[in-house]
């Protein structure tokens, strides 16, 4: 084995994001693509476009011992890791080391917030230290590389992976991911705690039709363009190394055979010089679709589209040679798919270090990295109601009773997407509770229901007794991790087993009343709200979800979270989302529902706008929304000018006042609209945004300065461009609220 130093880099177990960088392996990278490439056979270069999740090690080694496997997926045995790349490195014809995968998500071992939970935080650089955690956790077992973030626009909350994205949002997405991409990665490729990432699924994939997983999309290029793509852009440009395919098809074109999307966008537009994988399988799967014959048909299909490198469905290593002979697939595919995976590997430094060493000071759970996933948790929680300021809990508070299927779920809070966390370290909120306010507080536990979908209902009547002899009732009810995630889709966003009689019964106890939803999706849960006195969600929050929502509930942490994602009220809802277009009917504030429409009504009387009858057209929560302890008050909104030209920056600068009786962090929000296009617009999009801390009684300016070219979109003539005219601004606490200002761009 190869010995490498790492006491270079900063200490395994600290945070810091300092890089080791050996320079001298990025000068001539491509010089030794070239070489290595032309001492290749067909064979090996097909080989290295391989990418298997080995089942057994000797049947794995022979393959790799004949050059036929360039990377595997799911080894997290830091020996076995060095066993194979033994292999590849020392038994190999060409000694070329193997990348190794693995899914690592929102965490390793210590899990942080599911990516939904840590969007809400609205704190890039707590994302980029819980994906730097992740990395330096998960490079300690030999793990080089992972298959996130997940970036897909998510807009319809029956979609299971709605969890595993950062919401709704464009530009929200795109800052997150770009923040998990520079965690993931670190200053440098070749640090050995480096963890190339990968940004998934390109494209569209989060629009899935029904919300129902893998399936078809139709989103066309300018929607594309605008909504879809420029998270994968951000990632492209803050290093993303590689590239996943999704498992779609958009408007009938499989994502790993588009193209458009993977040569003329992603190549030759955003002249990305790294590496396209697969998604598992999703090259085989194209026969499904009936896009493709047979494997050899999915093989040429895939790369003449521009992708290098194939995960698990071996279609590439059975047919490609073939195809070459017949001449379907050219050699020059094959070598620009080979020098993208090449070039990784050099840039990856694993031609100087192939092996993983394992650290000396275990890096897993480390203290730093606990906090810093607790500190993730306290920043996710979104508070959505604080009536008679229930919360936080004050020094009056003798018997609490914890109640619901999620109070000690240590396997459900840590969500979906853990292959590796393990529940003996999952912090619950009941165990939280008692450990960190026992002394203060009578903690009584009743779990009113054993699990999420549980529809018994004979532990109501305990918990509804329990909540009689109590002075608060904390429940947490929500989703078991399995019922979101890949494959996990829900036609019902309701309360799933006996969960909204849990609440109901406790409500009508007359107590006072905090449910705390810890979920992977957005639910609805509008009853449910209004018969709580306070309302907490956590999407779920991972191993430290416990400590965290102690802290909050007894008002040690103030939250600050913000939802990225529109709570829909009712499911047939969905998707709804704050950045659409405008209608030519759009609905008025006061339309009349169906509870108010007379027998009788005639066809005209009513309706005729764009809303429902039964749910009005206002979601739950709008985008961005999140309350606090304290209160923040905003005024005084001024632009630097009412007109710009393209070329000029934006200044808009606000009043914000913490005008409550806390110190609290106000994650304040830009939204602009530009009032008339050559297309239709969003009614508003988010451009920036900033968390700003203020003790009680503070005030300060905040300022944001925004490039007029930001104001850019695909317009009528399919060009990225700003068009002149009138825009409105608004500087607030959430998509629905805030101070607004007008003003123009002119061309100059
Ligand atoms: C399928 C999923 O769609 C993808 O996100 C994941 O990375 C791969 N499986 C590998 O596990």
């Amino acid at each position: 084995m190869k010995a490498r130093n790492l006491m270079f880099c900063a200490a395994l177990a600290t945070l810091s994001l300092a890089s080791c960088t050996n320079k001298e392996i990025y000068k001539d990278v491509e010089a030794r693509v070239d070489s290595l490439l032309s001492k290749m056979t067909l064979d090996e270069k097909l080989g290295q476009m391989n990418q298997l999740s080995p089942w057994n090690f000797d049947e794995l080694a022979e393959k790799v011992r004949k050059g036929e496997v360039g990377s595997i997926l799911n080894y997290t045995d830091p020996e076995l890791v060095n066993k194979i790349q033994k292999v590849a490195v020392e038994e190999s014809r060409l000694g070329i080391p193997l990348i190794v995968a693995r899914d690592v998500i929102h965490g390793y071992k210590t899990i942080f917030p599911i990516p939904l939970g840590q969007a809400a935080t609205f704190n890039p650089e707590i994302v980029e230290r819980g994906a730097r955690v992740a990395a330096l956790e998960a490079t300690s077992d030999g793990i080089r590389w992972t298959f996130a973030p997940m970036i897909d626009i998510s807009r319809d909350a029956r979609w299971g992976r709605i969890a595993e994205s950062c919401g709704e949002d464009p530009y929200l997405t795109s800052v997150m991911g770009a923040a998990m991409v520079k965690g993931f990665q670190g200053d440098s490729l070749d640090n050995p705690t480096s963890m190339v990432a990968c940004a998934k699924h390109f494209v569209a994939y989060g629009a899935a039709e029904g919300g129902q997983d893998y399936n078809s999309t139709f989103v066309p290029e300018r929607t594309l363009r605008n909504v879809y793509l420029p998270p994968f852009k951000a990632a492209a440009e803050a290093g993303c190394a590689t590239f996943m395919t999704s498992f779609n098809d958009n408007d009938g074109v499989p994502g790993t055979a588009n193209r458009f999307v993977l040569k003329d966008i992603l190549r030759d537009e955003w002249k990305f010089d790294g590496m396209v994988v697969t998604d598992w399988n999703s090259a085989g799967e194209m026969i499904s679709h009936g896009f493709c014959t047979d494997g050899k048909d999915a093989a040429e299909k895939s790369v003449n589209a521009g992708v290098d490198m194939d995960m698990v469905s071996e279609t590439f290593i059975k047919n490609l040679k073939l195809s070459v002979d017949e001449g379907k697939v050219s050699m020059q595919a094959i070598d620009n798919a080979v020098r993208n995976i090449l070039r990784l590997k050099f840039r990856m430094g694993l031609f100087e270090h192939p092996y993983v060493d394992v650290p000396s000071v275990p890096v897993k759970y480390a203290e730093t990295h606990l906090q810093a996933a607790k500190e993730a948790a306290e920043q996710s929680v979104i508070l959505m109601k604080n009536d008679s300021r229930t919360l936080p809990f004050t020094d009056k508070m003798r018997t609490l009773l914890v109640t619901g299927p999620m109070a000690d779920a240590p396997y459900e809070q840590l969500g979906t997407w853990i292959f590796d966390g393990e529940q003996e370290h999952t912090q619950t909120p009941l165990k939280a509770i008692k450990e960190m306010y026992g002394d203060k507080v009578n903690v009584v536990y009743e779990p009113g229901l054993g699990y999420s979908r549980d529809k018994s209902l004979n532990g109501i009547a305990k918990a509804v007794n329990a909540a009689r002899r109590a002075d608060a009732v904390v429940v947490l009810v929500g989703e078991e991790a399995v019922l979101s995630g890949e494959g996990h889709s829900l036609a019902n966003l309701e309360l799933q087993g006996a969960q909204r009689q849990l609440v109901k019964a406790l409500a009508a106890t007359g107590k006072p009343l905090v449910t705390i939803v810890m979920a992977g999706r957005p639910l609805v849960i509008a009853e449910e709200a209004e018969a709580s006195d306070a309302l907490l969600y956590s999407f779920h929050p991972g191993t430290m979800g416990g400590p965290a929502i102690a802290d909050i509930l007894f008002g040690k942490v103030n939250p600050s979270a913000k939802t990225p994602l529109t709570f829909p009220r009712m499911s047939g809802q969905v998707p709804v989302y704050y950045a659409h277009n405008n209608t030519g009917r759009p609905a008025k504030p006061d339309e009349m529902l169906i509870d108010d429409i007379p027998v009788g009504a005639g066809q005209t009387s009513v309706g005729g706008r764009s809303f429902y009858l039964d749910a009005g057209a206002k979601p739950l929560y709008p985008f961005g929304y999140g309350l606090s302890y304290t209160s923040f008050e905003y005024s005084d909104l001024k632009l630097s000018s009412d007109t710009f030209g393209p070329e000029d920056e934006i200044t808009a600068t606000v009043e914000l006042r913490n005008a409550g009786r806390y110190d609290g962090t106000e994650v304040v929000q830009l939204y602009v609209q530009d009032k008339v296009g050559s297309v239709t617009r969003p009614v508003k999009e988010l451009k920036a945004f900033r968390r700003i801390f203020l003790k009680a009684g503070e005030s300060t300016a905040v300022s944001f300065t925004l490039p007029v070219s930001e104001l850019a979109f695909w317009g009528y003539d399919m060009r990225y461009k700003v068009e002149p005219g009138d825009f409105k601004l608004w500087v607030g606490t959430n998509s629905a609220e805030g101070l607004s200002a007008d003003f123009a761009v002119s061309v100059r």
